[in-house]
């Protein structure tokens, strides 16, 4: 099923923005002509991705500074250099995306 997130012009370049659809919270980023929708919290420990630095198609999280990639969820750094126990990390949930003309959507 297709719900929709926002517009294209809801968005501003790189700055992520958070949006509840449902019962679900999720965060819309546009880089250039692509747009990312992923959960709006860490799959680590849950801290708020909207204030995550966004830069190149990554995504770092202000808590803990594990990074994610926007463009498939995988943990593409972790500063802690181990895996085990409090530092593991699922990967962050990506939405897949629809842009029909100005409007966003993703498969739920
Ligand atoms: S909660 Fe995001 S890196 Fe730990």
């Amino acid at each position: 099923m297709l719900i929709k997130v926002c517009n294209i012009s809801d968005l501003e370049d790189q700055k992520p923005k958070k949006f509840s659809i449902n019962s679900i919270e999720v965060l819309a980023v546009k880089i250039k002509n692509k747009v990312f929708v992923i959960d709006a919290y860490c799959p680590h420990k849950g801290g708020n991705m909207e204030y995550g630095d966004v830069d190149g198609y990554k995504i770092k999280c202000h808590l803990h500074g594990y990074e994610y990639s926007l463009e498939n969820g995988k943990l593409v750094y972790n500063p802690y250099g181990k895996s085990s126990g409090w530092y593991f990390s699922p990967n962050l949930k990506v939405y897949k995306v629809e842009i029909k003309g100005e409007e966003i959507f993703i498969e739920v």
